[in-house]
C-alpha cells in the first residue's frame, strides 16, 4: 500500500517537474504588485499631486476624499503619488512623514484602541495591546503628533470599513484637532462605497472632504491593456492563447469594470491550466476561472451568514428538493423554516425578521424572488436559488454538515 501510494507520487511529482512552466512571475498578477506603468489616471494623479504638492513648503494642504468601486487603482495610484512626493521632499530636504493604514486588515482598526496603538506603532511608539483609558492613549497619540513638527500625511485606506466597525468619533477627533490650527496631519480617506459619507457627522463630512477624487471604472479596453501589461511578466513566453486576455477584461468589465476581478481571472485561469498539465492557457480556462471564482465567492457569503440566515437558506434549499418545482411561496419557508429552528435547538424569528433575512439572501444573489398573481388569492412571493445546480448541492452540503441534520 504504501509503495503504492509512494508510487503515485513519485509520478505525480516527476509530471509536475517535467510538464511546461505556465507561470514565469506569478506574483506580477497579485494584487499588492507595483506595475511599472499606472495608465488611465493621469487626472486622478494630478489632482491629487496637486492637492498635496504644498506640502513641499512646508504649509498644510487640505485633506482628500477618495471614492470608487473596488480594483479601480485608488490604492495604486495613492501609493505612486504619496512615494513620489517623498522622493522629491528627500532630494529637497524637506521632511514630512507618511503613514499608510488599511482599515480593512483584522485587529488593526477592529477598535479604536487598537487603531491608535497602530497609528503609534508606525512611529516606533509602543503602547500596551490593551488596558489603557481610551483618554490616555489619545493623550500619548496627541503629544506624538505634536513632538512631530513636519506635516503628516496619513492615509486611511478602505475607510468605511473603518467608521462601520468603529463609527467617526476617531475622525471627528483628528479633524477637531486640525481645526484648531495644532494640527499637522493630512488626511487621505479612500472609500470603496460610494455613499459612505452620507454616514458621517457632518463636520467630519465636511473637513474630510475638503477635496473629492472620484475613480470611475475602467472599460473592457482599458482592462485589456492593464492585464497586457501584467501578463508580460507574469506567464512564460507563448502560453497565452489570443482572446484570453480580452475574456478576462470582457468578463470584468460586463460586472463592475474592476481591475482587481479581472487580475483575478487572468491567475485562476493560470492556476487552472497549471493544475491540468496543459501547455498553454486558452478561453475555456478562464470559463472554468470565472465559475470557480464565483463559487468561492458565494461558498465565503454563505460561510459568514449568521447562524439564522443559514437556517432560512437551508429551510429554502429543502423546500424546493422536496417539492420539486421551480420556485416555492415565502409563506411555505417560514413553517419549515420554524420546524427546523425546532430540531436545531434555535428559537424561530418572526416572520418580519425573516422576510429581512431572505431579502438579503437575495442580495447577495444566492436566492431570488418575484411576485406572482395567484388570481383570486392576490398577489404573493416565491422565491428560488439563483446560483447553478451544482452551487446549490455544495451549499446544501455544507450546511447539512454545518447542522448536522
Ligand atoms: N491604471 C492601472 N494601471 C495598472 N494597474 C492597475 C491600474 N488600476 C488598477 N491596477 C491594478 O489593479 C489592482 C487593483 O487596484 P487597486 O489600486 O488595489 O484598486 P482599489 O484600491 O481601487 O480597489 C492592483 O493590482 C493594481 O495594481
Ligand atoms: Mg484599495
Amino acid at each position: 500500500m504504501i509503495n503504492l501510494v509512494q508510487q503515485t507520487l513519485e509520478n505525480l511529482f516527476t509530471e509536475y517537474i517535467n510538464s511546461k512552466n505556465i507561470f514565469l512571475k506569478k506574483d506580477a498578477l497579485s494584487l499588492n504588485y507595483t506595475p511599472e506603468n499606472v495608465s488611465y489616471r493621469e487626472e486622478q494623479m494630478k489632482q491629487l499631486g496637486s492637492v498635496l504638492a504644498p506640502i513641499l513648503k512646508n504649509n498644510k494642504p487640505s485633506n482628500v476624499f477618495i471614492y470608487g468601486i473596488t480594483g479601480t487603482g485608488k490604492t495604486l495610484v495613492t501609493k505612486h503619488v504619496i512615494d513620489q512626493l517623498k522622493k522629491i521632499a528627500n532630494l529637497n530636504n524637506v521632511e514630512i512623514t507618511t503613514l499608510y493604514v488599511n482599515c480593512k486588515m483584522k485587529r488593526v482598526a477592529d477598535t479604536e484602541y487598537r487603531l491608535l496603538a497602530y497609528i503609534l506603532s508606525l512611529f516606533d511608539v509602543h503602547v500596551p495591546p490593551t488596558g489603557l483609558p481610551t483618554e490616555s492613549i489619545y493623550k500619548i497619540f496627541f503629544d506624538t503628533l505634536k513632538n512631530h513638527k513636519e506635516i503628516i500625511i496619513l492615509t486611511l485606506d478602505e475607510i468605511d470599513a473603518l467608521v462601520d466597525k468603529i463609527g467617526d468619533e476617531f475622525l471627528y477627533n483628528l479633524t477637531r484637532m486640525n481645526q484648531y490650527n495644532e494640527g499637522n496631519i493630512v488626511i487621505v480617506g479612500i472609500s470603496n462605497n460610494l455613499t459612505f459619507t452620507e454616514k458621517l457627522d457632518s463636520r467630519v463630512k465636511s473637513s474630510l472632504c475638503d477635496e473629492e477624487l472620484v475613480f470611475s471604472p475602467y472599460n473592457a479596453t482599458q482592462l485589456k491593456n492593464i492585464l497586457s501589461d501584467r501578463a508580460k511578466v507574469a506567464f512564460c513566453e507563448g502560453i497565452l492563447r489570443d482572446g484570453v486576455i480580452a475574456k478576462c477584461a470582457a468578463l470584468a468589465a460586463q460586472e463592475h469594470g474592476d481591475a482587481r476581478r479581472a487580475l483575478n481571472l487572468l491567475r485562476v485561469s493560470g492556476e487552472i491550466a497549471e493544475r491540468d498539465q496543459d501547455f498553454y492557457v486558452d478561453e475555456k480556462h478562464v470559463d472554468f476561472a470565472q465559475s470557480k471564482i464565483n463559487l468561492d465567492y458565494i461558498m465565503e457569503a454563505v460561510k459568514v451568514q449568521p447562524k439564522q440566515s443559514k437556517v432560512v437558506l437551508y429551510s429554502i434549499i429543502k423546500l424546493l428538493e422536496k417539492e420539486g418545482k421551480p420556485y416555492i411561496y415565502t409563506g411555505d419557508v417560514f413553517s419549515y423554516y420554524d420546524n427546523l429552528c425546532k430540531s436545531v435547538g434555535l428559537k424561530p424569528l418572526t416572520t418580519r425578521r425573516v422576510s429581512d433575512l431572505i431579502s438579503e439572501l437575495e442580495m447577495l444573489s444566492i436566492i431570488e424572488t418575484k411576485v406572482i398573481s395567484r388570481g383570486r388569492h392576490g398577489r404573493t412571493r416565491v422565491l428560488n436559488m439563483s446560483v447553478s445546480d451544482s452551487v446549490v448541492v455544495k451549499i446544501r452540503t455544507f450546511l447539512k454538515e454545518e447542522f448536522l441534520i
